[in-house]
């Protein structure tokens, strides 16, 4: 069982998917464990994307990030990483595949709807990033399953 963080970025809220996207990964029978809307602040962007401040489309981006609000989740599932990474497609939408969620939302490489961890160390640190362990919830769908 692993833990992963996605980020709808400004452009989900905007373009009104949030309630697809998470249903997707509802409907796919991973279980959302961890649910917020929140707006990026310079700090909290700088230590998200740690590995791309230097880099040369990095200001472009956050600008982005920091735009409006956003909605974290962290979602639980057998082999929830590459799952939800797989759905997510290429982060470049113009190489995602129809049917994934870039390749049916997203509009160009600063605007592509999600983030997702890429890594057990990284989801490990970006769920702490977002989500105080009593904002996270372990429960059983015994009603529905
Ligand atoms: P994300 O998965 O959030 O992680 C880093 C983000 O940087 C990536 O999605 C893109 O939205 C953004 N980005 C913007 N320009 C580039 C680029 N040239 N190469 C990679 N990522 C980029």
């Amino acid at each position: 069982m692993q833990r992963t963080l996605i980020l709808l970025k400004p452009d989900a809220v905007q373009k009104s998917v949030m309630g697809d996207i998470l249903a997707r990964f509802e409907r796919k029978g991973l279980k959302v464990v961890g649910l917020k809307m929140l707006q990026m602040d310079q700090a909290l962007c700088d230590d998200h994307y740690s590995e791309h401040v230097t880099k040369g489309f990095y200001k472009f981006m956050s600008a982005f990030m920091m735009s409006g609000p956003i909605v974290a989740a962290a979602i639980e599932g057998h082999d929830a990483i590459k799952v939800v990474r797989t759905m997510c497609g290429a982060t470049n939408p113009a190489d995602a595949l129809p049917g994934t969620i870039r390749g049916d939302y997203a509009k160009n490489i600063d605007n592509n709807i999600i983030h997702s961890s890429d890594s057990e160390e990284s989801a490990a640190k970006e769920v702490a990033r977002f989500f105080k362990e009593n904002e996270l919830f372990a429960y059983s769908r015994s009603l529905v399953d």
